[in-house]
Order: C-alpha cells, then sequence, then structure tokens
C-alpha cells in the first residue's frame, strides 16, 4: 500500500517532476525505426513523459525531435512541409532545422537577423537496432547508448513490436514485474500458444504457489521465482528488472528471449514495447507469423496504429465461453492483451492507497522503493542507476536447481549476455 502523496511521486512523469526528471536521464525508445523510414517523410506526432513532440527527418536523413507546435502562434508542426533540410510550418512559412533552429521567417527582411532568435525544444534522437532512442535530459549528461542484447543482435534474430496501453506506465511495468500470475492469467496458453507449449518449463508452472527471491542487481533487481519441480530441486524463473522500465522476461525451452519496456506517454497513457531476440540464431518464419499475428507476447494492431484490435472499446473482446471451459483463464485471448486488459480495468492510475499486497508482491515493492530513492537522490546530485551499458548486458534464465543452492550465486554468469552463447533456459 502507498499513500497517496507516494502513488502520485511515482505515477507522474511530466517536466519538472522528480520521476519525470529522473527518466531524462535514461535513453528512451520513442519509435520503430520504420516509423520514419525515408528523408522527407511525412513528420510523426511523438508525446514523451507529457512533452507533445514531434519526430521527422530531413532531406539529408538527420533526425530530429522537435517541440511539436510553431513558435509563431501555435500551429502543429504535424502539418508542416517536410523540404530542403527543415521543417516549414504551413501558415505563414517559418521553416525549421533538424536542432529545432528556426532558420526562415519569410515575412521579415532577410538581413534583419530576427530567425536567429527563434529555436524550438529540441532532443537528441538516434538509430540503435531498428529502434528510435530520445534523450530528454541535460546534454552534459548524456549517458553512452543503451547496449540491451536486442538492439546488437543480427536484425533477423530480433522482432519488435510497439503497442499502445492506455494505463500509467507503473501498474504496466509491475505485471511485467509480478511472475506470479502467468500461473493463473495466462494459464492457457502455456498449454496452447505456439511459442510456450510443450517445453518443460510450461509444465512446472503448475505449481500455483511460487516463492519470491528478490536480489539487488547493479542496475535493477534479480527477481528469482522457485517452483517445486522433481524431488529436492526448484524450477527457478529469474526476471530481470533493469532501471528504469525494463523486464526481461524468462524464457521456455529453445524460444527466444523476450523482453518489454514500458515507456510514459504522459500519465494515463503508455507505450508497451516488446523485444523478442535469440542470441544465437534467426528467427524461424513460424515464430515470425505466430508474433504477426498476435502469438507469444505480441499482439495485433488497428492498420496504421498502434491499438490493439482487442481494446477497451470492445471489452477485450472477452469470451465467456472460453473462460468457463478454462480454454483461456480470463476469457480474454492472447498473453499481451490479457496483461492490458487486467491493468487498464485498474483505471488510468491505479489508486494504490487501496491495495494489499501479499508476499509474491515484494518484487513491486523493491521497484517501486528503488524507483523512488533514485529520483530523491537525484534531486541531491547523485547519478541514477542502470546507466552503464554492463546493466544492460545481462539475460533472464530459467533453470533447475537443488533446493539448497542459491539462485544468483549459482547461476550469476548465465544471467549475463555471453556473446554467441545459448541463453539459460528450459
Ligand atoms: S503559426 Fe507557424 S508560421 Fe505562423
Ligand atoms: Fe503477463
Amino acid at each position: 500500500m502507498m499513500t497517496r502523496e507516494q502513488n502520485e511521486f511515482v505515477t507522474r512523469t511530466g517536466p519538472g517532476t522528480p520521476m519525470g526528471d529522473l527518466f531524462r536521464r535514461y535513453w528512451i525508445p520513442l519509435l520503430l525505426a520504420e516509423e520514419l523510414q525515408e528523408n522527407e517523410c511525412p513528420p510523426v506526432r511523438a508525446k514523451l513523459l507529457s512533452e507533445r513532440l514531434l519526430a521527422w527527418r530531413d532531406t539529408q536523413g538527420r533526425y530530429a525531435l522537435t517541440d511539436e507546435f510553431c513558435a509563431h502562434r501555435g500551429v502543429s508542426l504535424w502539418f508542416g512541409r517536410n523540404e530542403e533540410n527543415g521543417l516549414r510550418c504551413p501558415y505563414h512559412g517559418w521553416k525549421y532545422d533538424h536542432t529545432g533552429q528556426c532558420i526562415e521567417v519569410p515575412s521579415e527582411p532577410a538581413d534583419s537577423g530576427f530567425c536567429k532568435k527563434i529555436k524550438l525544444k529540441s532532443y537528441p534522437l538516434v538509430e540503435r537496432g531498428g529502434i528510435l532512442w530520445a534523450y530528454m535530459g541535460p546534454p552534459e549528461q548524456q549517458p553512452p547508448l543503451p547496449e540491451f542484447e536486442w538492439t546488437s543482435v543480427p536484425a533477423a534474430h530480433h522482432y519488435i513490436s510497439k503497442r499502445w496501453q492506455e494505463c500509467n506506465y507503473l501498474q504496466a511495468m509491475e505485471g511485467g514485474i509480478d511472475s506470479s500470475h502467468v500461473s493463473f492469467l495466462h494459464s492457457g496458453e502455456l498449454h496452447t500458444d505456439p511459442l510456450h507449449r510443450g517445453t518443460k518449463g510450461a509444465q512446472y508452472q503448475r505449481d500455483r504457489r511460487p516463492k519470491f527471491e528478490v536480489v539487488e542487481s547493479p542496475g535493477g533487481l534479480y527477481i528469482g521465482a522457485r517452483r517445486n519441480a522433481e524431488e529436492g530441486h526448484y524450477y527457478w524463473r529469474i526476471t530481470q528488472w533493469i532501471m528504469p522500465w525494463y523486464t526481461m522476461v524468462p524464457p521456455y525451452g529453445d524460444n527466444a528471449l523476450n523482453a518489454h519496456a514500458w515507456v510514459p506517454i504522459d500519465d494515463e497513457n503508455c507505450f508497451t514495447w516488446t523485444f523478442t531476440y535469440h542470441p544465437t540464431r534467426p528467427l524461424s518464419e513460424m515464430e515470425l507469423e505466430a508474433m504477426r499475428h498476435g502469438g507469444g507476447i505480441h499482439v495485433e494492431l488497428i492498420p496504421e496504429t498502434f491499438r490493439p484490435i482487442i481494446n477497451k472499446d470492445n471489452d477485450y473482446m472477452i469470451d465467456r465461453a472460453a473462460q468457463k471451459s478454462g480454454r483461456t483463464y480470463s476469457g480474454v485471448s492472447g498473453i499481451a492483451m490479457q496483461d492490458a486488459s487486467v491493468q487498464e480495468s485498474m483505471g488510468p492510475i491505479q489508486d494504490r492507497t487501496k491495495e494489499n499486497l501479499v508476499s509474491t508482491d515484494n518484487a513491486i515493492i523493491m521497484a517501486r522503493h528503488r524507483l523512488r530513492k533514485a529520483a530523491l537522490a537525484l534531486q541531491k546530485g547523485a547519478a541514477p542507476p542502470g546507466l552503464a551499458v554492463e546493466c544492460h548486458r545481462v539475460r533472464s534464465a530459467t533453470f533447475v536447481l537443488q533446493i539448497d543452492v542459491p539462485f544468483d550465486q549459482a547461476k550469476g554468469d548465465d544471467l549475463k549476455v555471453r556473446e554467441g552463447v545459448l541463453h539459460t533456459s528450459i
């Protein structure tokens, strides 16, 4: 449970808020690179941490992330003309370059120098691993570019998608941290989804009383969930939570690894990113087909949008007969939308003054605490955790250990990226 003030503190991320200041110190996944496919393509509205921005690509292919609105009288530059190395407002023709600098005010004499005094807010935007990353913090504090494994494997080894989720980032992320819900909410899919079924790990999930052991990692938390396996053994699922909003899902069999990022659009909406990647082989056509159609933890989207076809407005197409028969546990189809439906049902921002936490919520408590602590420390000048690339070069894992062996000591190396080495998974 949290007080009203604590809940506000961790959920508000607009300019000038403590959590907003913290998040602005990290590189943020903003767009799929394919959203800005070619030079001079149409600009894309990109609201991020409650700031309305515009992402675009100029004549030379330089990426730009600038204020959405014209400095003259506030027209949305989404309507602008992307031409000759700049974006021109359609109202009176003011033109801006990729840094947001105004380079032309046609109504003023060219030698007046007026346009030099006008500059739009602008942030760095760079491509890495098929993703456009934004940095909104102080320029002198810009950290090294992220090195998550999904950004460094060959393109054929990964599949990346994002979907609009209609709630605050924190309750969505808490779903990624809380693996105890898998034995309930997703229990139908463990035996039917083509990317889960038939693995030994899926069978061990029958134990619905996992015990959690949560250990701090340099960039976040190792979240160990153990279930009973064969006599004298535990089946371990290790989720990595990495500051400020990444989770790495424990894998099944030879299936690819999965990770998420929950990025606030504003306080009541977020983008849920899903990164599927295999360290040692290209993804198969079967896997890609399944993911394109909402298999694994991806979703099918309304064409030309990032809104899922199954959404709040159609009650997530809940199928009561499937719920009753147990084909799906909740009646909602697909793992990702099962998550989104329960998380969005909490309301735009969950009222945490009314919750009743239990022992399986330990990791959630620790993650909230770590975020809060980092935001408070930042106000006093301490650098946030999780900026060093070593914090990104980690993996989730699943394995069986004898009951007296601590997971983090026995399996230290399995929790790190080892180039060219298969991930640890059963
Ligand atoms: S409002 Fe953009 S040029 Fe006038
Ligand atoms: Fe889930």
